[in-house]
């Protein structure tokens, strides 16, 4: 799944090598981000011309804290490749007026044409970026209060929950469903209810990613685990299956 994942992102950027790309923080991109790095060093894959823009950032979480989202991609991702970070783009979670940078991050993505291939996660509650179930979603880049699901979900990275920030900037579903191409990725046994949640249930604002279903370029790269309850997959699924180990959906 992660090379499949990478060789997506790989194969846009030697067809468009201005691509613009949407990034994703959380545990499930980091085999795909392995990946290009070594694509990267041995000269697969160039982002030299490439720009990105990282879906969420913590609000009040300085920059170099190692959990902040900045941290994160330099770590995982931007200090091995060779992407400009002028043109690295995150959220600032710090900036003095917060609204004011929500309505600068949009414009910085339009400026640069709007997304071209959007790496998008899976929260358990069906969260996408930092968009949370809720009665009603936002389009544009916005401050959340972060659910608590997801504040006890991401405390693994902090010494305690307390630690954990209570809000951030995410871009909105309008800002992802933007995205002429985006590639769902989801692992693991605990992502199947909400994949199939996602992509089977109602559009609903209950499940942020099922509105995913609405996007005509979606792409689904999901492993064993996170596929096992989707019921056009499932009869093969189930029990003495022939299918490898690995399967890319
Ligand atoms: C985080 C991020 C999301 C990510 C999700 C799942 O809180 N804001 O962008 O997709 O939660 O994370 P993981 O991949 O670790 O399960």
């Amino acid at each position: 799944m992660d090379e499949a994942c990478a060789d997506l992102i790989g194969g846009m950027i030697r067809i468009k090598p201005r691509a613009v790309l949407g990034l994703a923080t959380g545990g499930t991109p980091l085999g795909v981000y392995r990946r290009l790095i070594d694509d990267c060093k041995s000269g697969l894959v160039s982002f030299r011309h490439a720009t990105s823009f990282n879906l969420d950032e913590y609000v009040g979480l300085p920059e170099d804290h190692p959990e902040s989202y900045h941290a994160y991609m330099r770590r995982n991702l931007f200090d091995h490749i060779d992407l400009p970070l002028s043109r690295a783009h995150l959220p600032n979670g710090n900036a003095a007026d917060l609204e004011a940078e929500c309505r600068r991050y949009d414009a910085l993505i339009e400026e640069a044409g709007g997304i071209d291939l959007q790496l998008l996660g899976i929260g358990h509650n069906g969260h996408i970026g930092f968009n949370e179930p809720g009665r009603e979603l936002s389009t544009g880049t916005h401050v959340v209060e972060l659910a608590e699901a997801t504040r006890q979900a991401n405390a693994r990275f902090f010494n305690s929950i307390d630690e954990v920030p209570k809000r951030a900037i995410t871009m909105g579903v309008g800002t992802i469903l933007k995205a002429r191409t985006i590639a769902l990725i989801a692992k693991g046994e605990d992502k199947a209810d909400i994949v199939r949640r996602a992509l089977e249930g109602p559009i609903t604002t209950d499940c942020p990613a099922s509105l995913l279903q609405t996007h005509p370029q979606l792409i689904v790269l999901l492993d064993r685990g996170a596929a096992a309850k989707l019921s056009r997959l499932s009869p093969d699924l189930s029990g003495g299956s022939t299918l490898p180990e690995e399967r890319t959906v």
